[in-house]
């Protein structure tokens, strides 16, 4: 089965909604792992919309699992990874006004930058992921970079709006799954994933890890923490 990083961002973005101390990230991430989560993903934007530098820092002395921070290939980010130590690095594109992460990033058209940032982060023993489009190129790009881990980008396969384009887009991810596990990289996706939807993802055997925050974060308002957890974790176990 695969591994489950429940994204903890849409906590703080509901704290950060009035400034308030609450609710904390860093207990929905404590629930989450008591629950099952295997992994807590956390993206620190460079604006700290959501996630605070105060949340890194208590979650790196506080999860029992494993860390992975979501960030852009910028100095500064790159200078906050290597002081917390997360245990992985998924570089992801950054817009100030997206709503959310719209799109992979490009590492081709990136692949200078990309490189130094990749290796700064792999010489403070950070493991480091690429958010990538499920495309041939981008997955062979990354491969050039000596990454250790891509994530697969699930957005367009989530927003389809048609049996047909919904399988298409399901291929491409399951093509692209194939190419990076056969470069030896390990693969991950995520975005969009909701319980409507993961299953089909889920039994991609390529596919070791699925990072999932919205549609988790939303149940759990309602039900709880726990209860949205397991829930996942059911429907992926049961895929
Ligand atoms: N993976 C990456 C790289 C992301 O940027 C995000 C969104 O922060 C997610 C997974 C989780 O997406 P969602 O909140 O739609 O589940």
């Amino acid at each position: 089965m695969q591994r489950l990083g429940v994204n903890v961002d849409h906590v703080a973005t509901l704290r950060q909604a009035r400034r308030a101390g609450y609710p904390d990230p860093v207990t929905a991430a404590a629930l989450a792992e008591l629950a099952g989560a295997d992994q807590i993903t956390v993206h620190v934007r460079e604006d700290r919309r959501h996630m605070q530098d105060r949340d890194l820092l208590i979650l790196r002395q506080t999860v029992r699992t494993v860390l992975n921070l979501e960030m852009a290939a910028t100095a500064d980010m790159v200078q906050v990874a290597l002081a917390h130590g997360p245990d992985t690095v998924t570089l992801v594109p950054e817009r100030r006004e997206e709503l959310t992460t719209e799109g992979g990033l490009d590492v081709g058209a990136h692949k200078d930058a990309l490189r130094s940032t990749v290796r700064q982060l792999r010489d403070g023993d950070i493991e480091v992921s690429l958010f990538i489009d499920p495309e041939v190129e981008q997955i062979r790009a990354a491969h050039r970079l000596d990454v250790q881990v891509v994530e697969l980008h699930t957005g367009r396969y989530c927003d389809a709006d048609s049996d047909r384009q919904r399988t298409r887009e399901l291929t491409r991810i399951v093509d692209a799954a194939k190419l990076a596990a056969h470069l030896g990289l390990r693969v991950a996706a995520g975005h969009g994933l909701s319980y409507e939807n993961v299953r089909p993802v889920a039994r991609i055997p390529e596919i070791t890890e699925l990072n999932i925050g919205h549609s988790i974060v939303a149940r759990a308002v309602l039900v709880g923490m726990d209860r949205a957890v397991r829930e996942m974790l059911e429907l992926m176990r049961t895929a």
